[in-house]
């Protein structure tokens, strides 16, 4: 089991309400968790029970599917769903933050006689939270923290005995990985962050805290991003002076590894409110975009790219490790709705590529819907594009995450000795002379 989450204070009832109101939203569809976190109601409340909730919120995603397991094996018959939410949040503190055990006992209980079809298990409540305490947390099967529908596509995906290894790394907590502006300062701040610095080039970070408080925030020397989601943007190897393309660019990770290496980027991104948060993070960084709002789809400009990035909008299952919500609320339907998106989308990006120039086509998702099968049904519509083919390492990805065809499936249980990392897609292709 992962270490509780450091300074969570105990704040009361409000704040556990305000997590089991971010959890039912969160389960209730895609994008539920982010909606509730910006609804005016959570924003509401006092800072202290906002981080409480956000955080007994995010403890119980990262672990409900073996919080449910564990409790199925403490009931006889299941309990009513009201009842079982109130357990998850109780488990939840139990194993995972730093609430005394006999708070996050009480306080459950208190929670169930607020409501009539609650109030009568507060004994059952009570007893089972108390054996969860005695017990600790137990040994549990790996499959049990994806939903059982996903644990099946990954098994059949990438074979039994991976999907295990990618499941067990569902509960645990991420560190925080930094893209440097300047890759050549990567020793110096290494040093100032207490930092590894990763294959690629990324720093990986242990501290916790308050970003804007860390060395070089202020100077704009990184910004945060998965050592994974760094990958895609240096498969296309931009030069200065080079032009570069990011179709879906907010909040610009990715196009703040492009302009970095000295290309002229045009960003767009249909969102204006995202493209707000790109804006920002490139004027703390210091660096130069023309950013535009506009559909990728349907933009109007007669312009080519030497490089042009697509990191399409995907069901983000590859992103569980900081965004548990992901694994609990996509539907199976949401698959094949997004991989439409997907195909769209590819063929708008290949019309923005000059003869011999780049498309990288990237997605954080683990489903093969949303990318080999994108790749190897867009090299049929567009012979005029073939596959280049990643090099082992190439990058900074995991050495093995190179598939047959050239292309990078990079899978969370990679690197599990240096805490893992996101899961992600990455195809790079040229257009032909
Ligand atoms: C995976 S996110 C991009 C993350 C970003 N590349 C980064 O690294 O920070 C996908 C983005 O695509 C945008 N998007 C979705 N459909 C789009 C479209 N038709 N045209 C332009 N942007 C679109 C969304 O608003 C979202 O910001």
């Amino acid at each position: 089991m992962t270490q509780p989450d450091p300074g969570q204070s105990d704040p009361g009832l409000p704040a556990r309400l305000a997590a089991l109101d971010l959890i039912s939203t969160a389960l209730a569809r895609r994008g539920g968790l982010d909606e509730a976190l910006s609804h005016p109601a959570f924003a509401k409340l006092p800072p202290q029970d906002r981080g409480f909730a956000r955080a007994l919120a995010m403890a119980t995603l990262r672990r409900l599917g073996g919080i449910d397991r564990a409790l199925d094996g403490r009931m006889q018959k299941p309990p009513p769903q009201a009842v079982r939410e109130l357990l998850r949040i109780g488990v939840a503190q139990l194993w995972a933050l730093d609430v005394p055990d006999f708070a996050a006992v009480s306080t459950t209980v208190k929670l169930a006689e607020r409501d009539g079809s609650t109030r009568p298990f507060k004994g059952l409540i009570n007893a089972v939270l108390r054996g969860v305490a005695r017990d600790g947390a137990p040994g549990i099967a790996a499959d049990a923290w994806l939903p059982s529908w996903i644990f099946a596509r990954w098994a059949a995906a990438f074979g039994e005995e991976t999907a295990r290894a990618v499941a067990a790394t569902v509960p645990q907590e991420p560190p925080t990985d930094l893209t440097l502006r300047d890759p050549a300062e990567a020793e110096r701040w290494a040093q100032a962050l207490e930092a590894e610095v990763l294959p690629g080039g990324s720093l990986r970070v242990r501290r916790k805290g308050d970003l804007a408080e860390w060395p070089g925030f202020a100077e704009g020397a990184w910004w945060v991003q998965d050592a994974a989601a760094a990958v895609p943007a240096r498969l296309l190897d931009v030069k200065p002076v080079q032009t570069a393309l990011d179709l879906c660019a907010a909040p610009g990770g990715k196009t703040l590894q492009l302009a970095a290496a000295g290309a002229e980027v045009v960003a767009l991104d249909r969102s204006p409110n995202r493209l707000k948060r790109l804006n920002e993070n490139f004027a703390r960084i210091g660096l130069k975009v023309e950013a535009l709002a506009a559909d990728a789809e349907a933009w109007e400009d007669a312009r080519t790219f030497d490089a042009v990035l697509l990191d399409a909008p995907c069901t983000s299952t590859g992103t569980f490790r900081r965004n548990p919500d992901v694994l609990w609320g996509t539907k199976p339907a949401d698959i094949a709705k997004l991989a439409d998106v997907q195909h769209r989308l590819l063929d708008a990006a290949a019309e923005r590529v000059k003869p011999g120039g780049r498309l990288v086509y990237c997605v954080c998702s683990l489903e093969r819907e949303e990318g080999e099968a994108q790749i190897i049904a867009f090299l049929r519509r567009r012979p005029d594009f073939t596959t280049e083919p990643c090099a082992p390492g190439e990058a900074g990805a995991p050495e093995d995450a190179v598939t047959r065809e050239g292309w990078l499936r990079i899978l969370p249980s990679e690197w599990p000795d240096r805490g893992g990392l996101d899961g992600f897609f990455a195809a790079r292709l040229v257009r032909k002379g």
